[in-house]
């Protein structure tokens, strides 16, 4: 089941420049930062409430964030939605034909994840995670 929305993913060309307004401006709650090395990401977790948004600053211009950031420049990248059980939402697209971008679930900033292709979902690129 999928329990809420846990972040948005927001790609920008450069993280710290993106705290002026995400954290400054804005005033969310800074929770972590990392480099995600196998997502070519410096990425960053602030939170609003229930939900998060997640900062991801390509450090790979051959990563998907970095052909994104190139191909479409910054700003909305993903949803992800919060489950109990990532093995079993990624088990359940696959058996409703989904098309998958992760055969199994693998560490991100928010747990253990998995994306599913926007082709299945509404031109949206969708994350499960694990947190
Ligand atoms: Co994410």
């Amino acid at each position: 089941m999928l329990k809420r929305i846990h972040h948005i993913g927001i790609v920008v060309p450069d993280l710290d420049a993106a705290y002026g307004f995400w954290r400054d401006t804005l005033g969310l709650a800074f929770e972590k930062e990392a480099t995600v090395v196998d997502q070519g990401v410096r990425a960053a977790l602030l939170r609003c409430g229930e939900s998060e948004i997640e900062l991801l600053e390509p450090i790979d211009s051959k990563s998907g964030v970095g052909r994104f950031l190139e191909r479409r420049g910054g700003g909305l990248h993903h949803i992800c939605f919060e489950t109990d059980d990532v093995a079993a939402e990624l088990e359940g697209a696959r058996k409703r034909g989904l098309s998958l971008i992760d055969e199994a679930p693998r560490a991100g900033l928010a747990g253990q994840i998995c994306f599913l292709h926007p082709r299945s979902c509404a031109g949206v690129l969708v994350e499960y995670a694990e947190p």
